[in-house]
């Protein structure tokens, strides 16, 4: 990162390691640069640096290396009540002795929000939670799930102009969860509040954010918009972590332009697009997603190379059909077809030519 995008963004990541006992590194090298009211997600398994970087990025944790910048100055530099920064952690952290209406009322007198102000703020934090009728109670008497929206809603009720939220919705049933989904983006780009968001729900990292970071390792894996991230992983890893995906193991055996032929190990040939493969000899993991396999002849183009799939199983999903192949020694190949009147249904035991589009199937790397 050059100086002038660092200091131009309004969160910056630059060259971040963090050490907590000065030896391993759980952050390894963390660039990132966030505008002004982006909604940012990191997705990555667990252990993989994520709750680290929003410490960090609060200014609860000092980085051992690089520097966190939030509107150009180094978080460092910037005394705690004037970060304006909302959080939700992953254990709640309400204040124990304060009632739900007095912890949201809190950060508004700290920054000096006038009475009346301060209640109207608060009733519409309240309500946005569904939480509006529990204002007298003590955290100690609300449920996991009631804790975690008041915890929501004191982050969001002063309308910080950086939010971060570690996991905010993890204690809410399915239907409440998908509420408050709708609440915090339309909420976060209605005020323009820029937002890290942790989760470890692909789908709500999807269909949330602007961007996804996928962690792994203390590093991001790879950083893009949802529909870039699920359509062309970068990675192995991140065509693994994200959505459902087949992979196929092979060596390269030609590269022209962006069509690569790949030699399965039991002998067959595929096409492919050469992402992380180079040159001839090289091994590859090949990765297709179940929606883009082809059995039918008649909508594969001329000249696809096909392979030989035996059908293990068939699924009836209602609106989709899920069928489960074996491909060149993988008996878990699944492909996902549509549930449409011109539809085949296939039959455990029948033997297919499988293909697709070489732009579908990405030799990556074979890690
Ligand atoms: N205060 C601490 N002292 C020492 N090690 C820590 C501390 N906090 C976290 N770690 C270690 O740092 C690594 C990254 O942890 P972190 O909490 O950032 O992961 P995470 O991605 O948030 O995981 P999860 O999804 O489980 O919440 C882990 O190996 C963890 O054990
Ligand atoms: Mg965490």
């Amino acid at each position: 990162m050059t100086e002038s995008q660092a200091s131009d963004a309004f969160v910056a990541f630059d060259r971040v390691q963090k050490s907590y006992d000065g030896e391993t590194l759980v952050v390894k090298d963390l660039n990132l640069s966030m505008p002004k009211g982006e909604f940012l997600t990191m997705l990555g398994p667990s252990g993989s640096g994520k709750t680290t970087c929003l410490m960090m990025l609060a200014g609860f944790e000092t980085a051992t290396h690089g520097r966190i910048l939030l509107d150009g100055v180094s978080i460092n530099d910037i005394p705690p009540h004037k970060r304006g920064i909302g959080m939700v952690f992953q254990n709640y952290a309400l204040f124990p002795h304060m009632t739900v209406a007095e912890n949201l009322s809190f950060p508004l007198e700290v920054r000096k929000i006038g009475k009346s102000d301060r209640e109207g703020k608060v009733k519409r934090a309240l309500d946005m939670v569904q939480m509006g009728a529990f204002g007298g109670r003590r955290p100690a008497q609300l449920s996991g799930g009631q804790q975690q929206r008041i915890a929501l809603a004191r982050a969001l009720v002063f309308e910080p102009e950086l939010v971060l939220m570690d996991e905010p919705l993890g204690a809410l049933d399915k239907q409440l969860r998908e509420h408050m989904q709708f609440e915090i983006t339309k909420l976060a780009h209605d005020l323009g509040i820029t937002t890290v968001y942790v989760t470890h729900d692909q789908t709500e990292a999807l269909t949330m954010s602007d961007r996804v970071a996928v962690f792994d390792d203390g590093r991001i894996q790879q950083l893009a918009p949802p529909d870039e991230l699920y359509e062309s992983p970068q990675n192995s890893f991140v065509a693994q972590f994200i959505g459902e995906n087949n992979t196929l193991e092979g060596t390269v055996k030609e590269i022209k332009g962006d069509l690569a032929q790949v030699q399965l190990d039991d002998g067959g040939i595929i096409d492919c697009k050469p992402v992380n493969v180079s040159k001839v000899g090289e091994r590859t993991r090949v990765s297709i997603r179940p929606e883009r396999v082809e059995f039918d002849k008649k909508r594969l183009k001329e000249g696809t190379h096909t392979i030989k799939a035996e059908v293990l199983e068939f699924i009836y999903m209602g609106d989709i059909f899920r069928t489960r192949l074996s491909v060149a020694g993988n008996d878990n190949f699944v492909i996902k077809s549509r549930n449409a009147p011109d539809q085949t249904r296939l039959t455990p035991g029948e033997t297919i030519e499988i293909g697709w589009l070489p732009e579908d199937c990405r030799a990556l790397d074979a890690n």
